[in-house]
């Protein structure tokens, strides 16, 4: 964002407040409860004890928590930790994110997964900042496989007309995967709740559509890796969130970067450049292909997150994924 906040100001914050709305709340819940329903007991029993009544002792109550309060002074500088400028990649010509070179000032959602794993593990912290961290990984889990989280927008995207359903919004483009889109959809087809909605995943997740995929969700392989570079021993869930609180026992000030939400941000980051920013300037995003190609998009990102967030609290607090 910085070479263009000074010269295009009032567009930067216009992308911002479009940020602010991504994945929306439904979208965030939707995650949470995809979450809630996969947990392991020791990570089932913190998150109830911790997020309460005030909650409901849901994942899917507390995801929004984290876009409410950064427009509050006390948490302002929150903000920044929702996303990552993919700075070098040019939608949809080519599309990349790297941590070194995109995660501005090492202060970005790469980074505040980190700290919020190695906070919410931390029992010597007080529970209001253990719950805190809890909500902040609650909704990062989700902000992560917006694609438009890990983009760094173009000023000219300002240029680009879309609308959906017919309603203009400016932007609106941008926004192509975000709350048009998934509401025209949840109110179409699953009732018009985050809840009908997550029950819906689940079931793809545990005997449709999704089930032969979800070990490979759990993997953190690069969409990028090709045959003759891949890893030979790749990262974990477990190896990373592992990494992370060993490291975290012999240094409390530096912070590892994580293997894993770099991959999810890289699977993203990739769809803005197939899906999100391919489009025809001045169409509309709620009609014909280019929506019916973004629903299932939508749907796999939503429910991959709400996973791979229940395995992640999983790793952190049971010691594994416990997930197929
Ligand atoms: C880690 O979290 C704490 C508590 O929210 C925050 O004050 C601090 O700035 C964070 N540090 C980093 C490097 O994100
Ligand atoms: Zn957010």
């Amino acid at each position: 964002m910085a070479p263009f906040a000074t010269l295009y100001s009032a567009v930067t914050l216009a992308v911002f407040a479009q940020q602010a709305v991504a994945w929306g709340n439904l979208g965030h819940e939707t995650v949470g409860y995809v979450a809630q329903n996969f947990l392991a007991p020791k990570a089932l029993a913190f998150v109830q004890s911790s997020l309460g009544t005030t909650y409901s002792k849901s994942l899917g109550v507390a995801a929004t928590w984290a876009d409410t309060v950064k427009y509050e002074t006390a948490y302002k500088w929150s903000a920044g930790l929702h996303f990552v400028d993919a700075n070098a990649d040019n939608p949809p010509t080519s599309c990349s994110v790297q941590e070194t070179r995109d995660c501005d000032g090492g202060l970005c959602i790469l980074t505040a997964i980190a700290n919020y794993t190695t906070r919410v593990a931390e029992t010597s912290l007080s529970a209001a900042q253990r719950q805190e961290a809890l909500k902040f990984l609650d909704h990062f889990l989700g902000d992560i496989g917006q694609p438009l989280h890990v983009e760094n927008l173009k000023v000219g995207g300002n240029d680009i007309d879309a609308t959906c359903s017919g309603t203009d919004t400016n932007l609106h483009a941008v926004t192509a995967l975000d709350t048009g889109m998934l509401t025209k959809n949840v109110d179409a087809n699953h009732g018009s709740e985050a809840t009908t909605y997550a029950t819906y995943l689940i079931g793809e997740i545990t005997s449709g559509s999704y089930k032969s995929k979800t070990s490979s969700w759990l993997a953190c392989t690069s969409p990028t890796e090709t045959l003759s570079s891949k890893r030979e021993n790749p990262p974990t869930i477990e190896s990373d969130v592992g990494k992370l609180l060993a490291a975290r026992a012999t240094s409390a000030t530096t912070i590892t970067p994580l293997e894993c939400p770099l991959v999810w941000a890289q699977e993203s980051n990739a769809y803005d450049c197939s899906t999100v920013f391919p489009f025809t300037a001045g169409s509309d995003t709620c009609t014909g292909t280019y929506y019916s190609n973004a629903i299932p998009v939508i749907d796999l990102q939503l429910a991959k997150q709400g996973y791979r967030l229940a395995a992640w609290l999983n790793v952190i607090f049971d010691g594994a994924t416990n997930l197929p």
